[in-house]
């Protein structure tokens, strides 16, 4: 099989192309980022099934010409610092909308038969309870969760007006090595620059589901080797919680820190545009066949393990 993967030097696309390589794909990642500063890929650079792109995602003739003769798109290219997004909403529509719209151009000239889409939690807003495909009223409350969703309702379009089959995986957070930004990242970084003190956004009660990064690419690989026709859409978790407070504590326990000083922001999320908590029922991933080794807080302790912190005190 031949995959083309957005966004491929990216953090999750970096873990999928492992897989996809692994089980003997030949893979082209494309990604705005030049070759040089591709560090969660440099690993594959040498394997002679990678090649690595860089290519403006939005350019569609330059995108419909890369991609002529691939059997998948896995779409990953976007603007995922929600919180930059809503300094500059421009960057979510070209950077997140603007991409999907050009791989949906692509897909449609060069007939490609299938696409992944990676979207998010964020499309549903701050809704309580536990969320499944079919919970109604999203109202995204960030300019990613908006560009996201937009971008389901094209690819639905798209794949109903053209013919091709589409997978949508509405991920929580994501975790693990290669982490490109998100709460441990930050803490992280900010706690190797000044290891007494931690300022924490937000009060932190904020209580999300966390998924380890390669228990979501297996799924992501194996989802999309199914023969299923049309637009399938998967809410996929664990269904375990862990609170900010809790990432602090294990962050510090990581860098062997004792008595730090927590400061808040204050306020029950930690930007404009933060979900404080959400739930999600995976009943139907899981009935078609979605596993994971990593339960969220074990998702936490696993990437503490395995992130490489001198790199990211060193960004
Ligand atoms: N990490 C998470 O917790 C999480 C949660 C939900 C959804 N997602 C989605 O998963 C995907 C991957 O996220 P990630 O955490 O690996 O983020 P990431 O920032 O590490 O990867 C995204 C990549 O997209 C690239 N990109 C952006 N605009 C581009 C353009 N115009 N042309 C080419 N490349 C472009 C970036 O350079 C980056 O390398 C994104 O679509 C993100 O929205 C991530």
């Amino acid at each position: 099989m031949k995959a083309f993967v957005t966004g491929g030097a990216g953090f999750i696309a970096s873990h999928l192309e492992d897989v996809l390589i692994k089980a003997g794909c030949k893979v082209c990642a494309a990604d705005i980022i030049e070759p040089a500063k591709c560090h969660n890929i440099a690993h594959l650079k040498d394997n002679d099934r990678f090649t690595y792109r860089q290519l403006d995602v939005t350019d569609v003739n330059a995108l419909t010409k890369a991609t002529a003769d691939y059997d998948i798109i896995y779409h990953l290219a976007a603007n995922s610092d929600i919180q930059r997004g809503g300094q500059d909403p421009a960057m979510d529509y070209a950077m997140t909308f603007q991409t999907t719209r050009a791989v949906l151009e692509a897909v449609r000239t060069n007939r490609i038969p299938k696409i992944f889409f990676s979207s998010t939690s964020a499309v549903y807003g701050d809704i309580k309870g536990n969320l499944n495909e079919l919970t109604g009223g999203l109202k995204p409350i960030s300019y990613y969760g908006a560009a996201k969703l937009s971008s389901e309702a094209m690819i639905s379009a798209y794949s109903y007006m053209n013919d091709f089959d589409a997978l949508i995986f509405r991920f929580p957070n994501v975790i693990g090595p290669r982490l490109t930004h998100g709460v441990i990242f930050d803490f992280l970084h900010k706690l190797k620059h000044s290891p007494k003190k931690l300022e924490i956004l937000g009060n932190g009660k904020q209580n999300k589901q966390y998924v380890y990064v390669t228990d979501l690419v297996q799924g992501i690989w194996e989802f999309s080797q199914k023969k299923e026709p049309g637009l399938n859409l998967y809410n996929v978790s664990t269904e375990s919680y862990t609170d900010v407070d809790t990432i602090a504590d294990l962050v510090c326990e990581r860098l062997g820190l004792k008595d730090v000083e927590y400061s808040y922001t204050g306020g029950n999320c930690g930007w404009k545009g933060d979900v404080p908590s959400f739930g999600y029922d995976i009943a139907k991933a899981k009935a078609a066949g979605w596993k994971f080794k990593y339960n969220s807080t074990e998702a936490v302790r696993e990437t503490l393990r395995q992130v490489d912190v001198a790199y990211i005190s060193s960004l």
